[in-house]
């Protein structure tokens, strides 16, 4: 029989919960309002000139990016291009219609840089979305072009989604990396700094975690609040 004292500390623990997601919730929504502009105190990043690259940046919702020309059939094809061989090496295999509507997915947000001539050459897609009851950005893909890879892009962009995500109040960043994709592992853990999260199969199932082909990675964020957002 569980005793008052311990029901009262559950229902308190309970109460402290629902605080907690109550809070996130109104977090999340506010990031994704879709007409939102996520690089508006952000306009040094909107430019990227460094190593011979001159990319213009910008932050959109999918419902931009849809009446946006050929960008989401670009981003669907670096995607592709980028990432079909990594899915093929391991058992979840590519598919192209469900990564078609996961780049669609309810509140889908992506970080487009396009070369002077307006042609996509990297992308982000990422998603303000909960973890474990807190909010987190989710950094879903980044990927950059063959030819752009080596040049800064991929850690210019995201450096911007770090500020996003500290913008919008998210407590941490996360990413799924293949384990398969050493190129990807050094990026995050040695350059970026991020470290083995607590939900990765590492941790979740220790006894089982040569059965996941992937890694769940994260970084904290440090919140900073704008003035008048
Ligand atoms: C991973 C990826 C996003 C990195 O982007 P990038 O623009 O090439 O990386 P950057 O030029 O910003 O490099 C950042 C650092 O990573 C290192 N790096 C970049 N590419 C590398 C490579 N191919 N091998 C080893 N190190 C590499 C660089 O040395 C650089 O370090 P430095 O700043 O100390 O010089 C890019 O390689 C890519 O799109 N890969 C295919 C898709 C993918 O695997 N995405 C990640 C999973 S979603």
């Amino acid at each position: 029989m569980v005793s008052k004292g311990k029901a009262k500390e559950k229902k308190q623990q309970r109460k402290e919960m629902l605080a907690r997601m109550g809070a996130a919730q109104q977090l999340l929504s506010k990031a994704n309002v879709s007409d939102k502009d996520h690089m508006d105190t952000l306009i040094p990043f909107k430019k990227y000139n460094r190593n011979n690259v001159d990319l213009s940046i910008e932050c959109v919702h999918y419902e931009q990016v849809k009446d946006d020309g050929d960008t989401f059939e670009t981003i669907y094809q670096i995607l592709e291009g980028n990432m079909k061989a990594e899915y093929d090496a391991c058992y979840w295999g590519w598919n192209e219609k469900d990564k078609r509507d996961e780049l669609k997915e309810k509140n889908p947000w992506f970080l487009v840089a396009k070369n002077s001539e307006g042609q996509t050459v990297a992308f982000s897609h990422f998603k303000f979305d909960f973890d474990e009851e807190i909010a987190v950005l989710y950094c879903y893909e980044v990927q950059v072009t063959e030819e752009m890879r080596g040049k800064g892009v991929g850690k210019f962009l995201m450096q911007i989604l770090e500020l996003i995500g500290s913008k919008a109040e998210m407590q941490k960043i996360m990413i799924t990396v293949f384990k398969h994709n050493p190129r990807a592992i050094h990026f995050f853990a040695d350059i970026l700094k991020y470290a083995d999260d607590e939900t990765s199969p590492k941790f979740m199932d220790p006894m089982d975690e040569k059965d996941y082909c992937y890694e769940i990675m994260s970084k904290t964020l440090k919140v900073k609040k704008a003035s008048g957002s």
